[in-house]
């Protein structure tokens, strides 16, 4: 059989940085074939080399046995390529109807919206998504915002369908569904190519191409393979995919939350009362699936979003209504889980958003001087200590691969904060060796006694991390567990909301 796609040496650079040094690989009609490597590996850069984004500086890219020559997205979807961004390019105040047929066909000079709209539906049927067409982008959960775009991919003919991190966004049911979608597609011999950081992802596809530093490692077949195997051709050792913590008395409240309410930017409650005691060493964890008032809950806590009630006490002082930047002097990191919108300033470069909220301290200044040289070896050390893949320390971070940008964020905080950190969804979209790297600077913290909030909708993190573990749902603490007695199945039904509320309280 004839490869769908070959991708024959193909070399991309940016100025200095080789983000793809002849790779290879080829995707088979009917393959969900996986891209993995750690953060900055060039998964991403290849990816837009085949849909036409990036224009490679060497080697081919083959379709169907014929060179792709593509400049463009529209040369790729031609060739029956589409992609879907881990941002989606979706216009939320369109209907998904509008969002599918949009820049479509532009040469045709009337779109027949009937026409469209049927063929749609068949689609639709087809791979079993069912979706409103007249509902507007912004009512949609994020989960059906992904099949829309899906969905206008192979509208527009995809054979190929590339997903940069589809399952990023996703609760652990959206996810299920959507590699049932793509099940149904492989089955009618379209293929798929997955960038994924999570091993639930990578272990469904057919083949997996691991790179690292640009290379290609090897191409094996996921059912010959294991986690194991895979992490070791990706990081170049071995890996600790369990994390060991060790005992540490708790001491006093450091974090106090009582009675909170808030509501999120439409006006809709998101925070019904929540009570959280957080004390020095130790790490509070909290399980949810995303969009249960955690975003709400920590910009709160950090003073980006107004209360409507109740009251939050850092180390006994009343912050309740402080701004952000005095929340963060008194002590308080924070790791959002929206890197690009929250957390960076992707203009600047690494050293500037290294020390973001505390250029007007030791030792980056002085008597109102910026210390150059302080702030510079700063950069240099983090850069060396994360491994964060970039040129120099002056590197813009808006050109920084995903990951990597996180571990800016994470640098920052975890130097700035000396009481309390905040952390939502901390490994999302990082390589398991970051992961690692991570957990032991979170329990290395709490061995300094900071109080921890860790946000996550990986059970496994929380149950390896967390001393107690808080489940949210719909902007109220649904019970408690303490680390060793969590009952994981009690868990998901709390995260489910799956327990009467009355049954709730008792436990809580
Ligand atoms: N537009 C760009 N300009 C300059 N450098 C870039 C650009 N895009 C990517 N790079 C660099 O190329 C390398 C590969 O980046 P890429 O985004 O492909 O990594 P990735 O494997 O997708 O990582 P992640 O898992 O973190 O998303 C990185 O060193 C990155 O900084
Ligand atoms: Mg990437």
């Amino acid at each position: 059989m004839q490869p769908f796609l070959k991708v024959d040496q193909v070399t991309k650079r940016f100025h200095k940085v080789v983000a793809n040094d002849r790779v290879s690989f080829d995707v088979m009609p009917g393959e969900i074939h996986c891209l993995l490597g750690e953060n900055g590996a060039g998964k991403s850069t290849i990816a837009e080399c085949i849909y036409g984004f990036y224009k490679p500086d060497e080697g081919t890219i083959t379709v169907q046995g014929n060179p792709a020559g593509l400049t463009s997205p529209r040369d790729a979807i031609a060739r029956g390529i589409g992609m879907v961004h881990q941002h989606f390019v979706l216009v939320s105040s369109m209907t998904v109807l509008e969002n599918i047929v949009i820049g479509t066909d532009a040469a045709r000079p009337i779109l027949d919206l009937k026409a469209a709209a049927a063929r749609i539906r068949e689609i639709g049927r087809r791979y079993d998504v069912d979706i409103d067409l007249e509902a507007r982008i912004w009512q949609l959960p994020v989960g059906q915002q992904q099949w829309v775009e899906i969905l206008k991919a192979l509208f527009q003919g995809a054979r190929l369908l590339i997903m940069d991190e589809p399952t990023a966004v996703l609760t652990p049911q959206e996810a299920r569904r959507l590699f049932q979608i793509f099940r149904e597609m492989t089955a009618d011999g379209l293929s798929v190519i997955l960038i994924s950081h999570k091993f639930d992802d990578v272990m469904q596809s057919d083949r997996v191409t691991v790179l690292r530093r640009a290379k290609v490692i090897g191409t094996v077949n996921t059912r010959e393979t294991t986690k194991e195997a895979l992490t070791n051709m990706m990081v170049g050792r071995s890996v600790e995919l369990r994390v060991k913590r060790d005992e540490h008395p708790r001491g006093a409240p450091v974090l106090e939350v009582r009675d909170l309410r808030a509501a999120n930017d439409f006006g809709t409650e998101k925070l019904s009362g929540i009570d959280l005691t957080v004390h020095r060493g130790e790490i509070v964890g909290i399980a949810g699936v995303a969009g249960n008032g955690q975003g709400e809950l920590f910009e709160a806590l950090i003073g980006a979003r107004k209360t409507r009630g109740g009251s939050i006490r850092l180390d006994g002082a009343d912050i309740t209504g402080r701004s952000p930047a005095e929340i963060q002097r008194m002590g308080m990191g924070y790791i959002p889980d929206d890197r690009f919108a929250d957390g960076l300033v992707g203009d600047y470069d690494i050293q500037s958003n290294l020390i973001l909220g505390h250029h007007r301290r030791e030792p980056f200044a002085r008597r109102g001087l910026l210390q150059f040289r302080a702030i510079r070896d700063f950069a240099r050390k983090a850069i060396e200590e994360l491994e964060i893949k970039a040129p120099s320390e002056t590197t813009r971070t808006r050109s920084l691969s995903g990951g990597n940008a996180q571990k800016v964020i994470v640098a920052r905080e975890f130097a700035q904060a000396t009481k309390v950190i905040l952390a939502n969804q901390p490994s999302r979209g990082l390589d398991v060796g970051v992961i690692e790297y991570m957990h032991e600077r979170l329990l290395e913290k709490r061995r300094n006694d900071f109080g921890i909030l860790l946000a996550s909708e990986e059970l496994d993190e929380l149950l390896g991390l967390a001393d107690r573990i808080v489940v949210i749902f719909k902007g109220r603490i649904l019970g408690e567990f303490a680390a060793g007695t969590a009952d994981i199945e009690r868990i998901g039904l709390l995260m489910a909301g799956q327990e009467t509320a009355g049954k709730a309280e008792e436990i809580s």
